[in-house]
Protein backbone atom coordinates (compact mmCIF):
# COMPACT_ATOMS: atom_id res chain seq x y z
CA UNK A 1 0.00 0.00 0.00
CA UNK A 2 0.87 3.50 -0.66
CA UNK A 3 0.27 6.85 0.96
CA UNK A 4 -0.88 9.91 -1.30
CA UNK A 5 0.85 13.34 -0.57
CA UNK A 6 -0.50 17.07 -2.18
CA UNK A 7 2.43 17.82 -4.19
CA UNK A 8 0.96 20.88 -6.20
CA UNK A 9 -1.60 23.14 -5.25
CA UNK A 10 -3.28 26.27 -7.25
CA UNK A 11 -6.26 28.54 -7.20
CA UNK A 12 -8.45 30.82 -9.31
CA UNK A 13 -10.43 33.54 -8.87
CA UNK A 14 -12.27 35.87 -11.33
CA UNK A 15 -11.48 39.24 -11.74
CA UNK A 16 -14.55 40.75 -10.82
CA UNK A 17 -15.31 42.14 -7.46
CA UNK A 18 -18.36 42.29 -5.39
CA UNK A 19 -18.30 44.03 -2.12
CA UNK A 20 -21.04 44.04 0.32
CA UNK A 21 -22.26 47.45 -0.49
CA UNK A 22 -22.21 46.43 -4.58
CA UNK A 23 -24.70 43.95 -3.51
CA UNK A 24 -27.36 46.74 -2.40
CA UNK A 25 -28.39 47.29 -6.16
CA UNK A 26 -30.36 44.01 -6.31
CA UNK A 27 -30.97 43.55 -2.35
CA UNK A 28 -32.05 45.61 0.95
CA UNK A 29 -28.95 44.25 2.89
CA UNK A 30 -26.11 46.46 4.63
CA UNK A 31 -22.25 45.93 4.68
CA UNK A 32 -22.63 46.06 8.36
CA UNK A 33 -24.88 43.16 8.54
CA UNK A 34 -23.29 41.02 6.68
CA UNK A 35 -19.72 41.49 7.85
CA UNK A 36 -21.29 40.58 11.54
CA UNK A 37 -22.93 37.78 10.73
CA UNK A 38 -20.89 36.39 8.43
CA UNK A 39 -17.09 37.53 8.20
CA UNK A 40 -17.62 38.34 4.74
CA UNK A 41 -16.13 41.55 3.15
CA UNK A 42 -16.36 40.54 -0.42
CA UNK A 43 -16.50 37.93 -2.81
CA UNK A 44 -15.78 37.26 -6.54
CA UNK A 45 -18.50 37.01 -8.93
CA UNK A 46 -18.05 36.35 -12.93
CA UNK A 47 -18.72 38.80 -15.32
CA UNK A 48 -20.06 37.32 -18.42
CA UNK A 49 -19.60 40.83 -20.04
CA UNK A 50 -16.12 40.63 -19.86
CA UNK A 51 -15.05 37.24 -18.71
CA UNK A 52 -15.53 33.83 -20.61
CA UNK A 53 -15.31 31.83 -17.25
CA UNK A 54 -17.20 28.52 -16.43
CA UNK A 55 -17.00 26.20 -13.34
CA UNK A 56 -14.90 24.03 -15.97
CA UNK A 57 -12.92 26.74 -17.47
CA UNK A 58 -11.82 28.03 -13.98
CA UNK A 59 -11.35 24.30 -12.66
CA UNK A 60 -8.29 23.68 -15.24
CA UNK A 61 -7.29 27.26 -14.95
CA UNK A 62 -6.05 26.43 -11.02
CA UNK A 63 -5.07 22.47 -12.41
CA UNK A 64 -2.51 23.78 -14.73
CA UNK A 65 -1.35 25.60 -12.05
CA UNK A 66 -1.31 23.13 -9.46
CA UNK A 67 0.01 20.83 -12.41
CA UNK A 68 3.05 23.10 -13.08
CA UNK A 69 3.78 23.47 -9.33
CA UNK A 70 3.90 19.88 -8.73
CA UNK A 71 6.80 19.62 -11.48
CA UNK A 72 4.98 17.66 -13.66
CA UNK A 73 2.97 18.35 -17.30
CA UNK A 74 -0.32 17.59 -17.92
CA UNK A 75 0.33 13.71 -19.52
CA UNK A 76 1.70 13.17 -15.83
CA UNK A 77 -1.80 13.35 -14.65
CA UNK A 78 -3.53 9.64 -14.75
CA UNK A 79 -7.01 10.34 -13.62
CA UNK A 80 -9.40 13.63 -12.60
CA UNK A 81 -11.95 14.16 -9.24
CA UNK A 82 -13.73 17.14 -9.60
CA UNK A 83 -16.10 18.65 -7.41
CA UNK A 84 -18.71 21.01 -7.74
CA UNK A 85 -22.37 21.78 -7.17
CA UNK A 86 -22.62 24.48 -9.94
CA UNK A 87 -21.55 22.21 -13.12
CA UNK A 88 -21.37 24.35 -17.05
CA UNK A 89 -24.09 21.73 -17.52
CA UNK A 90 -26.92 19.66 -16.09
CA UNK A 91 -24.99 16.55 -17.14
CA UNK A 92 -22.29 15.92 -18.01
CA UNK A 93 -20.22 16.95 -15.67
CA UNK A 94 -17.30 19.26 -15.42
CA UNK A 95 -14.40 16.84 -15.33
CA UNK A 96 -14.78 15.99 -18.79
CA UNK A 97 -14.48 19.26 -19.90
CA UNK A 98 -11.08 19.97 -17.89
CA UNK A 99 -9.80 16.85 -19.93
CA UNK A 100 -10.82 18.75 -22.96
CA UNK A 101 -9.70 22.33 -21.94
CA UNK A 102 -6.03 21.09 -20.90
CA UNK A 103 -5.74 19.15 -23.60
CA UNK A 104 -5.29 15.65 -21.90
CA UNK A 105 -5.19 11.98 -22.78
CA UNK A 106 -8.32 9.90 -22.79
CA UNK A 107 -8.05 9.91 -18.41
CA UNK A 108 -10.74 9.04 -17.01
CA UNK A 109 -12.95 12.29 -15.07
CA UNK A 110 -15.10 11.44 -11.95
CA UNK A 111 -17.76 13.93 -10.88
CA UNK A 112 -18.16 14.59 -7.21
CA UNK A 113 -21.50 15.91 -5.84
CA UNK A 114 -21.12 16.51 -1.83
CA UNK A 115 -21.25 20.77 -2.04
CA UNK A 116 -19.31 22.18 0.71
CA UNK A 117 -17.91 18.74 1.34
CA UNK A 118 -17.14 17.73 -2.21
CA UNK A 119 -13.41 18.54 -2.73
CA UNK A 120 -12.58 16.58 1.15
CA UNK A 121 -15.16 13.58 -0.42
CA UNK A 122 -13.05 14.08 -3.79
CA UNK A 123 -9.51 13.58 -1.85
CA UNK A 124 -10.78 10.70 -0.51
CA UNK A 125 -11.50 9.01 -3.82
CA UNK A 126 -8.25 10.14 -5.15
CA UNK A 127 -6.41 8.77 -1.84
CA UNK A 128 -7.89 5.35 -2.26
CA UNK A 129 -6.99 4.98 -5.87
CA UNK A 130 -3.34 5.97 -5.23
CA UNK A 131 -3.30 4.25 -1.92
CA UNK A 132 -4.22 0.55 -4.32
CA UNK A 133 -1.70 1.66 -6.80
CA UNK A 134 -4.22 2.07 -9.51
CA UNK A 135 -2.90 5.30 -10.49
CA UNK A 136 -0.03 7.39 -9.48
CA UNK A 137 -0.75 11.51 -9.97
CA UNK A 138 -5.00 12.10 -9.34
CA UNK A 139 -5.83 15.87 -10.17
CA UNK A 140 -8.38 16.73 -7.48
CA UNK A 141 -10.18 20.09 -8.28
CA UNK A 142 -13.23 22.53 -6.63
CA UNK A 143 -14.83 24.85 -8.54
CA UNK A 144 -18.12 26.82 -8.11
CA UNK A 145 -19.68 29.05 -10.25
CA UNK A 146 -22.29 30.29 -7.64
CA UNK A 147 -23.35 34.08 -9.33
CA UNK A 148 -24.57 31.96 -12.25
CA UNK A 149 -27.93 30.89 -10.10
CA UNK A 150 -28.37 32.97 -6.93
CA UNK A 151 -31.61 34.46 -6.54
CA UNK A 152 -30.43 38.53 -7.14
CA UNK A 153 -33.11 40.17 -4.48
CA UNK A 154 -34.47 40.73 -1.29
CA UNK A 155 -36.14 37.53 -0.74
CA UNK A 156 -32.69 35.59 -2.01
CA UNK A 157 -31.03 37.81 0.26
CA UNK A 158 -29.65 35.77 3.15
CA UNK A 159 -28.43 32.80 0.56
CA UNK A 160 -26.91 35.32 -2.06
CA UNK A 161 -25.25 37.58 0.13
CA UNK A 162 -23.01 34.41 1.20
CA UNK A 163 -21.49 32.72 -1.88
CA UNK A 164 -18.99 33.52 -4.67
CA UNK A 165 -17.41 31.71 -7.67
CA UNK A 166 -13.92 30.48 -7.82
CA UNK A 167 -11.48 26.88 -8.18
CA UNK A 168 -9.05 25.43 -6.29
CA UNK A 169 -7.16 22.17 -7.22
CA UNK A 170 -4.08 19.76 -6.19
CA UNK A 171 -2.55 16.88 -7.64
CA UNK A 172 -1.89 14.11 -5.58
CA UNK A 173 0.21 12.00 -6.14
CA UNK A 174 2.03 8.42 -4.60
CA UNK A 175 4.57 8.78 -1.73
CA UNK A 176 6.33 5.62 -0.86
CA UNK A 177 7.03 6.77 2.79
CA UNK A 178 3.47 5.48 4.30
CA UNK A 179 4.10 8.23 7.66
CA UNK A 180 3.50 11.38 5.25
CA UNK A 181 0.78 12.43 3.42
CA UNK A 182 -2.70 12.00 3.78
CA UNK A 183 -3.16 10.22 6.83
CA UNK A 184 -6.53 9.41 6.86
CA UNK A 185 -10.39 10.55 5.52
CA UNK A 186 -13.48 10.46 7.22
CA UNK A 187 -16.40 10.85 5.47
CA UNK A 188 -20.62 11.09 6.71
CA UNK A 189 -23.93 12.07 5.06
CA UNK A 190 -27.41 12.31 6.88
CA UNK A 191 -30.04 12.51 4.06
CA UNK A 192 -32.55 13.27 6.25
CA UNK A 193 -31.83 16.59 6.22
CA UNK A 194 -31.18 16.90 2.43
CA UNK A 195 -33.72 19.70 2.25
CA UNK A 196 -32.80 22.34 4.17
CA UNK A 197 -29.76 23.07 1.93
CA UNK A 198 -30.61 22.31 -1.38
CA UNK A 199 -31.38 23.57 -4.93
CA UNK A 200 -34.79 21.25 -5.84
CA UNK A 201 -35.50 21.94 -9.32
CA UNK A 202 -35.10 21.60 -12.21
CA UNK A 203 -34.41 17.94 -11.25
CA UNK A 204 -36.27 15.01 -11.96
CA UNK A 205 -38.10 15.51 -8.97
CA UNK A 206 -39.29 19.13 -10.18
CA UNK A 207 -38.57 19.36 -14.21
CA UNK A 208 -38.83 22.75 -16.28
CA UNK A 209 -42.09 21.42 -17.50
CA UNK A 210 -43.63 21.24 -13.80
CA UNK A 211 -42.10 25.18 -12.97
CA UNK A 212 -43.30 26.28 -16.27
CA UNK A 213 -46.50 24.95 -16.02
CA UNK A 214 -47.57 26.44 -12.75
CA UNK A 215 -45.77 29.52 -13.47
CA UNK A 216 -45.99 30.42 -9.71
CA UNK A 217 -43.99 33.69 -9.05
CA UNK A 218 -43.75 32.68 -5.44
CA UNK A 219 -41.94 28.99 -6.99
CA UNK A 220 -38.29 29.42 -6.15
CA UNK A 221 -37.39 25.84 -6.56
CA UNK A 222 -34.95 26.73 -9.12
CA UNK A 223 -32.83 28.82 -6.52
CA UNK A 224 -30.83 27.69 -3.31
CA UNK A 225 -32.67 27.16 -0.67
CA UNK A 226 -30.91 27.08 3.18
CA UNK A 227 -32.72 27.11 6.62
CA UNK A 228 -29.57 29.03 7.68
CA UNK A 229 -29.85 28.61 11.67
CA UNK A 230 -30.76 25.25 11.43
CA UNK A 231 -27.45 24.38 9.28
CA UNK A 232 -25.30 26.67 11.48
CA UNK A 233 -26.05 24.33 14.51
CA UNK A 234 -25.39 21.49 12.70
CA UNK A 235 -22.03 22.22 11.18
CA UNK A 236 -20.71 23.72 14.21
CA UNK A 237 -21.33 19.79 15.72
CA UNK A 238 -20.38 18.12 12.90
CA UNK A 239 -17.27 20.42 12.19
CA UNK A 240 -15.97 19.16 15.70
CA UNK A 241 -17.27 15.28 15.56
CA UNK A 242 -15.01 15.05 12.37
CA UNK A 243 -11.99 16.74 13.59
CA UNK A 244 -12.13 14.85 16.83
CA UNK A 245 -12.58 11.44 14.56
CA UNK A 246 -9.39 12.17 12.56
CA UNK A 247 -6.90 13.00 15.26
CA UNK A 248 -8.16 9.73 17.03
CA UNK A 249 -7.63 7.32 14.12
CA UNK A 250 -4.15 9.02 14.15
CA UNK A 251 -3.30 8.82 18.07
CA UNK A 252 -3.07 12.65 18.10
CA UNK A 253 -3.91 15.44 19.99
CA UNK A 254 -5.62 18.71 19.82
CA UNK A 255 -2.30 19.80 20.20
CA UNK A 256 -0.70 17.84 17.40
CA UNK A 257 -2.89 20.30 14.84
CA UNK A 258 -0.29 22.79 13.30
CA UNK A 259 -3.02 24.44 10.90
CA UNK A 260 -6.86 24.26 10.25
CA UNK A 261 -8.24 24.89 7.32
CA UNK A 262 -11.86 24.85 7.54
CA UNK A 263 -14.48 25.09 4.49
CA UNK A 264 -14.86 28.88 4.49
CA UNK A 265 -19.30 28.80 5.50
CA UNK A 266 -19.01 31.17 7.65
CA UNK A 267 -16.17 33.20 10.13
CA UNK A 268 -18.48 32.44 12.84
CA UNK A 269 -17.95 28.76 12.85
CA UNK A 270 -14.60 28.95 12.20
CA UNK A 271 -13.93 31.03 15.26
CA UNK A 272 -16.23 28.53 17.35
CA UNK A 273 -14.16 25.64 15.98
CA UNK A 274 -10.83 27.67 16.92
CA UNK A 275 -11.84 28.36 20.14
CA UNK A 276 -13.36 24.49 20.90
CA UNK A 277 -9.45 23.25 19.74
CA UNK A 278 -7.69 26.17 21.36
CA UNK A 279 -5.92 27.05 18.25
CA UNK A 280 -4.55 30.12 17.83
CA UNK A 281 -4.77 32.69 14.90
CA UNK A 282 -2.18 31.28 13.29
CA UNK A 283 -3.15 27.90 13.42
CA UNK A 284 -6.46 28.36 11.42
CA UNK A 285 -6.67 29.88 7.89
CA UNK A 286 -9.82 32.10 6.69
CA UNK A 287 -10.36 33.98 3.47
CA UNK A 288 -14.32 34.02 3.61
CA UNK A 289 -13.88 37.53 4.21
CA UNK A 290 -12.30 38.12 0.33
CA UNK A 291 -14.46 35.57 -1.50
CA UNK A 292 -17.45 34.38 0.27
CA UNK A 293 -18.25 30.43 0.40
CA UNK A 294 -17.20 29.21 -2.83
CA UNK A 295 -18.58 25.71 -1.48
CA UNK A 296 -16.49 22.64 -3.16
CA UNK A 297 -13.81 25.41 -4.05
CA UNK A 298 -13.21 27.04 -0.49
CA UNK A 299 -11.12 24.03 1.42
CA UNK A 300 -8.53 24.41 -1.96
CA UNK A 301 -8.36 27.92 -2.83
CA UNK A 302 -7.83 28.30 1.13
CA UNK A 303 -4.97 25.16 1.14
CA UNK A 304 -3.39 27.14 -1.95
CA UNK A 305 -3.05 30.63 -0.53
CA UNK A 306 -1.74 29.13 3.28
CA UNK A 307 0.86 27.12 1.33
CA UNK A 308 1.54 30.63 -0.89
CA UNK A 309 1.42 32.54 2.27
CA UNK A 310 4.30 30.22 4.35
CA UNK A 311 2.01 28.73 6.62
CA UNK A 312 2.39 25.33 6.04
CA UNK A 313 5.80 23.05 6.09
CA UNK A 314 7.00 20.30 5.80
CA UNK A 315 6.18 17.63 8.48
CA UNK A 316 3.27 19.81 9.73
CA UNK A 317 -0.33 18.07 10.52
CA UNK A 318 -2.80 19.98 8.28
CA UNK A 319 -6.11 19.32 9.27
CA UNK A 320 -9.08 19.52 6.88
CA UNK A 321 -12.50 19.94 7.27
CA UNK A 322 -16.04 20.30 6.10
CA UNK A 323 -19.51 20.78 6.58
CA UNK A 324 -22.60 21.74 3.93
CA UNK A 325 -25.39 20.10 2.33
CA UNK A 326 -26.56 16.77 2.08
CA UNK A 327 -25.92 16.97 5.08
CA UNK A 328 -22.67 15.73 4.02
CA UNK A 329 -19.35 16.45 6.21
CA UNK A 330 -15.50 15.03 6.53
CA UNK A 331 -12.33 15.35 7.55
CA UNK A 332 -8.39 14.82 6.59
CA UNK A 333 -5.81 14.46 8.20
CA UNK A 334 -2.08 15.28 6.64
CA UNK A 335 1.08 14.99 7.40
CA UNK A 336 2.88 17.69 5.07
O1 LIG B 1 -21.50 26.12 3.37
C1 LIG B 1 -22.60 25.31 3.66
C2 LIG B 1 -22.96 25.42 5.05
N1 LIG B 1 -23.57 26.69 5.31
C3 LIG B 1 -23.50 27.20 6.51
O2 LIG B 1 -22.86 26.66 7.36
C4 LIG B 1 -24.27 28.48 6.77
C5 LIG B 1 -24.86 28.44 8.13
N2 LIG B 1 -25.73 29.55 8.43
C6 LIG B 1 -25.33 30.85 8.51
O3 LIG B 1 -24.17 31.14 8.27
C7 LIG B 1 -26.31 31.88 8.99
O4 LIG B 1 -27.51 31.25 9.39
C8 LIG B 1 -26.63 32.97 7.92
C9 LIG B 1 -25.44 33.85 7.74
C10 LIG B 1 -27.02 32.33 6.62
C11 LIG B 1 -27.79 33.85 8.37
O5 LIG B 1 -27.52 34.42 9.62
P1 LIG B 1 -28.61 34.35 10.78
O6 LIG B 1 -28.02 35.04 11.93
O7 LIG B 1 -28.96 32.90 10.98
O8 LIG B 1 -29.82 35.20 10.21
P2 LIG B 1 -31.33 34.78 9.93
O9 LIG B 1 -31.43 33.98 8.67
O10 LIG B 1 -31.94 34.22 11.16
O11 LIG B 1 -31.98 36.19 9.66
C12 LIG B 1 -32.05 37.21 10.68
C13 LIG B 1 -32.65 38.47 10.07
C14 LIG B 1 -33.96 38.22 9.37
O12 LIG B 1 -34.80 39.35 9.58
P3 LIG B 1 -35.95 39.34 10.73
O13 LIG B 1 -36.85 38.19 10.36
O14 LIG B 1 -35.22 39.09 12.02
O15 LIG B 1 -36.55 40.68 10.60
C15 LIG B 1 -33.59 38.17 7.91
O16 LIG B 1 -34.64 38.56 7.06
O17 LIG B 1 -31.77 39.02 9.10
C16 LIG B 1 -32.47 39.20 7.87
N3 LIG B 1 -31.53 38.96 6.77
C17 LIG B 1 -30.77 39.92 6.23
N4 LIG B 1 -30.68 41.22 6.47
C18 LIG B 1 -29.80 41.93 5.74
C19 LIG B 1 -31.24 37.78 6.16
N5 LIG B 1 -30.32 37.97 5.21
C20 LIG B 1 -30.01 39.29 5.24
C21 LIG B 1 -29.12 40.08 4.50
N6 LIG B 1 -29.04 41.39 4.78
N7 LIG B 1 -28.33 39.56 3.53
Amino acid sequence: MYNSKIIGLGKYVPENVVTNDDLKEWMETSDEWIQERTGIKERRWIDPKTSDDTTSIMGAKAAKIAIERAGLTKDDIDFIVFATLSPDMYFPGGGVKVQELLEMDTIGALDVRNQCSGFIYGLSVADQFIKTGMYKNVLVIGSENHSGGLERSTRGRNVTVIFGDGAGAVVLSREEDNTKGILSTHLHSEGKYAKELALEGPSTGRWVDAIMEENDPDDVSYYPYMNGQFVFKHAVVRFSEAIMEGLKANNLSKEAIDMLIPHQANLRISQFIQKKFDLSDDQVYNNIMRYGNTTAASIPIALTEAWEDGKIEEGDIVVLAAFGSGFTWGSAIIKW
